[in-house]
């Protein structure tokens, strides 16, 4: 039996990331190879040593998710690989592994945005978006707001002027000697503590952009201060402050047009005192709350793969060059 399928490649930064999934967005696999170990010493991404664990593991990843899949090279009907955006040596392995294995097997190879793959990602496993749809991104590299009326059409209605929110996570986890990633520690420490400091919302009362590197300053402020503040109180009024912020910014956006559904992706959106937060707003609002897996909400191939099935349809799929700046209305 064969069973169309894409094969999905995701190389932006610090995880190889390779899947098969069908047009129905079904993962067949997604087998990832996670960086955590190479960069942890450096409290951060190191791109050069990002790239050379790309290079030693992707093909292994291609083949184990090949195998798992249990589909044949000929149901490929393309590979799909991130394209941008994203550090330039991790994505030009990507590409460059992409571009011989589509010459290879005479497939296809798409150039996907890796932003309009996080978008998607609530699309996996079953299709259950319904639009017109407010969409949050939370990542490591963006923090915004947009407006899908389909799975192709997006308007941006608002985005950070400076840090993205996962950038704050992963700075204040720093601050706090927690390492990296930051973002899951936070939350853990988070979950033990209580909001007692009033840390800013940076531009809560004003439009749809956000701002995070006041709330970052004012952490680093607070462990500067005198008088001793548990560590675990710090996070979670940290996490307060910011999932006011997100939540307020949705809770507005969501009055300036009639949605059917709230989707929160990317790695922020895989924090468990976010999904509660967002599960109150979409009753509060009447909205349907479409959240990726956990597993599906930080940077992985099988967002990438159900991404390229758009392209397809779209008939428009721009080619694999690598676009390390490439914007959320980039195609
Ligand atoms: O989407 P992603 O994997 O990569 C980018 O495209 O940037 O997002 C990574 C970000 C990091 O900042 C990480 O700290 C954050 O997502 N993150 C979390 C959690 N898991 C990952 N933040 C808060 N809570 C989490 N559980
Ligand atoms: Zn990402």
């Amino acid at each position: 039996m064969t069973v169309p399928a894409i094969l999905g490649i995701e190389s932006s930064c610090d995880d190889t990331s390779v899947a098969v999934v069908t047009r129905e967005g079904e993962v067949l696999s997604c087998v990832t190879a996670s960086q955590i170990e190479v960069h942890k010493a450096y409290g951060g991404v190191y791109p050069e040593l990002a790239s050379r664990a790309h290079v030693a593991t992707i093909i292994p990843t291609v083949e184990a998710a090949i195998g798992m899949s249990g589909v044949a090279i000929s149901d490929l009907q393309a590979i799909a690989v991130t394209r941008g955006p994203g550090l330039i040596g991790p994505l030009l392995v990507g590409l460059n592994t992409a571009a011989g294995l589509g010459m290879a097997w005479d497939v296809p190879v798409i150039g996907v945005n890796h932003l309009r793959g996080h978008l998607r990602s609530a699309d996996l496993v079953e299709r259950r978006v319904r639009y017109p749809a407010l969409i949050m991104l939370v990542s490591g590299g963006h923090t915004l707001l947009v407006r899908m009326d389909d799975a192709r059409s997006i308007t941006l209605l608002g985005s950070t002027r400076d840090d993205s929110v996962g950038e704050a996570y992963d700075k204040v986890g720093r601050m706090l000697g927690l390492g990296y990633p930051g973002g899951p520690a936070v939350d853990r420490l988070a979950a033990v503590g209580k909001p007692r400091i009033a840390f800013p919302r940076p531009m809560i009362r004003e439009g749809l952009d956000f701002s995070f590197s006041g709330l970052k300053t004012a952490v680093a402020r607070q462990l500067e201060s005198e008088g001793a503040v548990q560590k675990e109180d710090i996070a979670a009024s940290f996490v307060a402050a910011c999932l006011d912020v997100l939540i307020s910014k949705c809770r507005r956006a969501l009055t300036t047009f009639d949605a059917e559904s709230l989707v929160i992706v990317g790695g922020v959106a895989a924090s468990p005192q976010l999904r509660e937060a967002a599960t109150s707003l979409a009753n509060e609002m009447g909205v349907e709350l479409c959240l990726p897996p956990q597993k599906w909400a930080t940077d992985n191939g099988a967002m990438i793969a159900l991404a390229g099935w758009d392209y397809l349809d779209m008939g428009n799929a721009p080619r694999p060059r690598p676009q390390p700046r490439l914007s959320i209305v980039d195609p």
